[in-house]
C-alpha cells in the first residue's frame, strides 16, 4: 500500500513514469527509472502475433508476470486482466487473488468503467488495488482503433466513468487515445492520477509499450516516439556473430573448455 500511497501524492508534483515489460531482462532496467511496470496484455501482439488482445489468456500474463516480478526491486507491479477474467464480480475476485497469489504483483488493471463498477468495487473491498483504464479500450475494439472523446456523449462518458472509478477507490487510471482537452478536463477534476498514452502532456504520468519506444515493432502509430532503434544493435550483433562463426574466427580458446 506503501507504494500505491507513493504514485497518489505524485498528482501535481511530478510526472509518473510507466512501462510496460514481460520478461525480467527488460524489467530490470525498467524498474530502475520507472515508477510503474506494467504486466501489459499488449503481450498479445507485440510476443504472439496475435491479432486482438482478446486472445491473451491468465495463464499467458501470470507466467509472463512471475518473469518479470524475479526483475522488480522497487517499481510498482500491476497486471493487465485478460479479456474475460472478469466478466462477473466473482470472476474477477477469483482471477485476481490468483493473479496477486502466483505473481506477487501489487495491482491489478482493468478495461472499462460504469460497466465493470462493480468487479472494480468487489477487489477494492478484498484489499486488492485497482487501476482504471478508459478512452480506447483494446480488449472492446472490434475495428479499427480510434481516438475518443470526439462528440459531447463521449466526452461526458468518459468524465462520468473516470469519476464512477475514482468513487470506486482505484488509484489510478489509464487514459488510452483520449483527445488532449478531455483528458486535461478528466485529469483536473481527478484527486488520483491519469496516466496518459497518447492522451497529451497534461496527463500525471505517461505510459508506453516499452518494445514501440525501443524501436523493436514496426508499428506506426501517432503517439508513439520510437526513442532508439534497438534492431540495428540486434542485427549487428546477430550478423557479427554469423561472421565470426563461418570465419572460424569464434570460439577461440578464450571462450572453449
Ligand atoms: O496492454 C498494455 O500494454 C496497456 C498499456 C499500453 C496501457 O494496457
Amino acid at each position: 500500500m506503501k507504494k500505491i500511497q507513493k504514485i497518489i501524492r505524485k498528482k501535481n508534483k511530478s510526472k509518473i513514469v510507466c512501462l510496460t515489460a514481460y520478461s525480467k531482462n527488460f524489467a530490470e532496467e525498467i524498474d530502475k527509472y520507472a515508477d510503474i511496470t506494467l504486466v501489459g496484455d499488449s503481450l498479445g501482439s507485440v510476443l504472439y502475433n496475435y491479432s486482438t488482445t482478446r486472445k491473451v489468456t491468465l495463464t499467458e500474463m501470470i507466467n509472463h508476470s512471475k518473469s518479470v516480478k524475479s526483475g522488480i526491486k522497487k517499481s510498482l507491479m500491476v497486471v493487465d486482466m485478460p479479456y474475460k477474467s472478469y466478466d462477473t464480480s466473482n470472476l474477477a475476485l477469483k482471477n485476481a487473488k490468483k493473479i496477486i497469489k502466483e505473481t506477487k504483483c501489487d495491482a491489478v488493471k482493468l478495461e472499462g468503467g460504469k460497466k465493470i463498477l462493480k468487479q472494480v468495487k468487489l477487489l477494492i473491498k478484498n484489499k486488492i488495488p485497482v487501476m482504471g483504464h478508459l478512452g480506447l479500450l483494446p480488449q472492446s475494439v472490434k475495428g479499427k482503433f480510434k481516438s475518443k472523446g470526439k462528440t459531447i456523449r463521449e466526452v461526458n462518458k468518459l468524465i462520468n466513468d473516470a469519476l464512477l472509478l475514482q468513487q470506486s477507490g482505484v488509484f489510478s487510471i489509464v487514459l488510452e487515445c483520449v483527445k488532449t482537452s478531455v483528458a486535461k478536463r478528466i485529469t483536473q477534476k481527478l484527486n488520483i492520477p491519469t496516466i496518459g498514452i497518447g492522451s497529451s502532456v497534461y496527463c500525471d504520468g505517461q505510459v508506453l509499450v516499452t518494445d514501440d519506444l525501443l524501436g523493436l515493432n514496426q508499428t506506426k502509430i501517432k503517439f508513439v516516439k520510437k526513442f532508439i532503434n534497438i534492431k540495428k544493435y540486434i542485427n549487428f550483433g546477430v550478423r557479427k556473430f554469423t561472421s565470426e562463426v563461418r570465419s572460424r574466427k569464434y570460439p577461440t580458446k578464450k571462450y572453449s573448455y
